[in-house]
């Protein structure tokens, strides 16, 4: 399996997340329900931002440059994780809500970057061999038997 249909699969999961999230979060009624919900999304999100860079970015360095969408997607995967570090430290229930809401706004745009420019690209460039390998070192690092 190539990396960027591995990739790919994890979106869709994100986007059911999401989802859930954007029909209840609204009306939460208590801060720590959020918060745990917050917890439970920074971490997988961090671990799907760290695999993206570790084996499918650094590959496309080389290939298609530090700048342009790479460097985008860098600063977005950035500004997601500030975010989920940040609206733990909120005490004020409908400000915490308002920065998730936006905060899955932007993850949805990024992904959907991903998927229209990044990993068009990435199959373009890196050939299908190397995205086979790819998709077996992230089969190895998430656990699943490929
Ligand atoms: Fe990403
Ligand atoms: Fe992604």
């Amino acid at each position: 399996m190539k990396l960027t249909d591995a990739l790919l699969g994890e979106h869709g999961v994100f986007y059911t997340q999401f989802t859930h999230l954007e029909q209840t979060v609204p009306s939460v009624e208590e801060l720590e329900i959020l918060k745990s919900q917050v917890g439970m999304l920074a971490a997988a999100l961090a671990t799907h931002a760290q695999l993206e860079e570790e084996l499918l970015f650094r590959k496309l360095d080389p290939l298609i440059g530090e700048g342009g969408p790479l460097a985008v997607m860098r600063n977005e995967h950035q500004e997601v994780e500030d975010a989920l570090a940040e609206i733990p430290g909120i005490e004020d229930l409908s400000e915490c809500q308002q920065r998730l809401m936006r905060l899955l706004e932007v993850a949805r745009q990024h992904f959907a970057k991903e998927e229209q420019i990044v990993f068009k690209l990435a199959e373009q460039s890196l050939g299908g061999d190397l995205l086979r390998d790819l998709g077996s070192q992230w089969a190895e690092r998430r656990g699943v038997m490929i």
